[in-house]
């Protein structure tokens, strides 16, 4: 059977195989903690989801236009203005089925065969795979676990050639949880508009910073680089609407006219019933955004706290998302035999060995291509957080007995 050329260069998502993996113990009965999910486990709020149930009462169910109705379209520009203080008309936005669509015809519209675009790891795959579908070579800046992994500018501006198109950062970042600095980006945005290379910004995580660290990354490129500047945004994490699927791009008309011609033979709308959902969800109070921000932000302290009690486990904190990026490398043994009880060869064994002997489901750091690292969602409650942290510092312990008296001689 011949598949397309393209379909051969992507991988398959590594976040949806543990997905599956944990619907299959429970499929046969088996308690499973699952620390893989990378989306919120609140409900959607009750006035947005009863903004969708009125949409289908009055029969709301009909094609709209393509790239979203105009009310839509002007509560996303009036979000982005309230929130950052930056100026978009309604020419210059579409709405599209989550962020995830709202970045492939990014890439789609930007990125052509021999194009390269810079995108940085650990990373959350999609970003390079969708420049893989577009044709376009993604080119991978390393952010050091030792700073945080941190987002800098450095190695991004080192990495720029005559082939580059394009630039993407994700602030914050799945699966690290890390930032990028205001003045890092502007010095990416400035050199981004010397060499006319495009700046993609996944801000899909925006609504989910912890503390007061300035990050009003579309200011920045509004200053510096505006015609250059793509911002892709979505509804999902910051209202707790991830099956309802709403993203939205805000771009020059150009390109917002590119990507609905894209999104027209594609998909068309964003279901009509979700336009109104999401139209509530921006327009109406952001207070359930802080009270889940309250919340990620009670569980992330907590899970830290009880996870780095072993030292084995080294994590920081994270800055924004909903991750702890914990580094497993002190547990591997990476010239052991697999399945070697002295410990495990990757991280990828390690989550395998977790899952199947402790039913805890935890993302290996190779799916954000960063073997060593293993990814913990906190979107869950605490009582799963707590029993996870036990199992898994259990199981810690049983695995790596000598570390363990090492801790306690310290
Ligand atoms: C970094 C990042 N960007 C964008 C998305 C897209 O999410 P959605 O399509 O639900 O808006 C995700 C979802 O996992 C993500 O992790």
């Amino acid at each position: 059977m011949q598949l397309s050329a393209r379909t051969v260069r992507i991988a398959t998502s590594a976040t949806m195989k543990v997905t599956a993996a944990v619907d299959r113990l429970r499929r046969e009965g088996i308690d499973v903690i699952d620390f893989g999910a990378g989306e919120p486990d609140f409900p959607t709020p009750a006035a947005i989801a009863a903004a969708g149930h009125e949409a289908i009462d009055q029969d709301y169910t009909k094609y709209t236009p393509v790239g979203g109705l105009v009310e839509l379209k002007r509560a996303i520009c009036n979000r982005y203005r309230v929130d950052y203080g930056v100026a978009y008309t309604e020419a210059e936005v579409i709405a599209s089925a989550g962020g995830k669509q709202a970045l492939f015809n990014t890439a789609l519209a930007l990125f052509s065969a021999g194009d390269e675009v810079i995108v940085h790891e650990p990373g959350w795959p999609t970003l390079a795979e969708q420049v893989k579908l577009a044709d376009a070579l993604p080119v991978v800046v390393r952010t050091p676990a030792e700073t945080g992994f941190a987002i800098t500018a450095q190695p991004i501006l080192e990495a720029m050639t005559t082939r580059t198109r394009g630039v993407i950062i994700n602030s914050p970042c799945n699966p690290t949880g890390a930032l990028m600095a205001e003045e890092e980006l502007a010095r990416v945005a400035k050199e981004a508009s010397r060499r006319g290379i495009w700046v993609v910004l996944d801000l899909c995580y925006e609504k989910l910073i912890y503390d007061r660290t300035p990050h009003n990354l579309p200011a920045v490129l509004d200053r510096h680089c505006r015609d250059l500047a793509v911002i892709c945004g979505s509804a999902s994490t910051a209202y707790a609407m991830t099956g309802w699927r709403c993203g939205w791009t805000l771009a020059p008309a150009a390109v917002i006219a590119a990507e609905s011609a894209i999104q027209s033979h594609a998909t068309s709308n964003v279901s009509s019933i979700t336009q109104k959902a999401a139209i509530s969800a921006l327009t109406g109070t952001q207070e359930p955004v802080s009270l889940m921000l309250d919340e990620y932000r009670r569980r992330r302290d907590r899970i830290h706290e009880w996870l780095t009690a072993d030292p084995r486990l080294r994590c920081q904190k994270p800055a924004g998302a909903f991750y702890l990026f914990v580094d497993v490398r002190t547990l591997l043994t990476p010239d052991g035999a697999a399945g070697d009880d002295a410990g495990f060869r990757t991280s990828a064994d390690f989550a395998e060995a977790l899952l199947q002997e402790s039913r805890v489901a935890v993302t290996p750091g190779e799916a954000f291509g960063a073997p060593g690292f293993a990814r913990i969602s906190y979107a869950t409650s605490m009582n799963v957080l707590q029993e996870g942290s036990r199992r898994l510092l259990a199981f810690v312990a049983r695995h790596a007995p000598a570390a363990v008296s090492e801790v306690g001689r310290g």
